[in-house]
């Protein structure tokens, strides 16, 4: 789905989970979301904070999972996903805070039993109604980086070169960005029932084009998503321009 403007596309998105939300809360339910960082998101969360604060969207039932973290990384560092998801969404909305679960960058012991447990979390809950993306350059949701197994759980990742160049302005240089991150799995996110993937400008408009109509490969994990039963691309014109 393709909009003038990332504006109205985020406000679009934010409808679409607040609704899920409200019907959850009809029918007794827990709402389970998977959520993204980076700027894609941003306004989507802009727009869901507005509605709680004036509209009384209310986030009792809901549980989130977020798709990854920088390794290692540490909780109050302000570059990691945890404070992200805290300054743009979390603080400002009445979540329950045992219901939020992002991936741990501090963990040292165990970390492929920590990966597991991520995904068995989810699966507890429910799995994933609902799952947004952003992408990057490369080809990757979440970090999912060229060579990801369709398989894939939970687990650990070297980020690819174009991935920590894309991330070195926020780290004030390359050599500051992590060379690691952990990440949902193309599985994981592939279980959710609903995805919506986010892309907005001109950068993004060579990825999204091979990640709609290229091969399904593992050199693009986001061709992954095309064999998914439902999952939208929103799209502003710059990120569509190639299509
Ligand atoms: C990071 C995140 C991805 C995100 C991507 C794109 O690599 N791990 O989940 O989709 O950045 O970021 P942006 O939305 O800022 O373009």
């Amino acid at each position: 789905v393709i909009f003038e403007s990332s504006n109205d596309a985020s406000i679009l998105v934010a409808n679409e989970i607040a609704v899920l939300i409200r019907s959850k809360q009809s029918q007794n339910k827990k709402c389970v979301l998977g959520l993204a960082t980076g700027s894609s998101p941003v306004k989507v969360y802009d727009e869901l904070v507005r509605m709680h604060k004036e509209e009384g969207l209310s986030f009792k039932n809901v549980i989130t999972f977020n798709l990854d973290e920088y390794y290692p990384m540490e909780k109050e560092n302000i570059q990691s996903y945890y404070y992200f998801m805290h300054d743009h969404l979390f603080d400002h909305i009445d979540i329950l805070p045992e219901n939020i679960y992002i991936p741990d960058g501090t963990i040292e012991k165990d970390i492929y039993k920590y990966c597991m447990s991520y995904d068995k979390k989810i699966d507890e809950a429910g799995g994933l109604d609902f799952q947004l993306l952003g992408i990057g350059r490369t080809g990757h949701v979440g970090f999912n980086e060229p060579g990801s197994h369709y398989n894939s759980g939970t687990r650990t990742i070297t980020l690819d070169y174009v991935t920590r160049a894309d991330a070195a302005p926020s780290f004030l240089g390359i050599d500051k960005v992590p060379r690691k991150a952990i990440t949902m799995g193309i599985a994981t996110i592939r279980k959710a029932k609903r995805i919506v993937l986010l892309a907005w400008g001109i950068n993004k408009a060579g990825v999204v084009k091979t990640a709609i109509e290229g091969e399904i490969s593992s050199q693009i994990p986001a061709t992954y998503l095309q064999s998914h039963n439902n999952v939208t691309f929103i799209l502003d014109d710059e990120a569509s321009s190639e299509l």
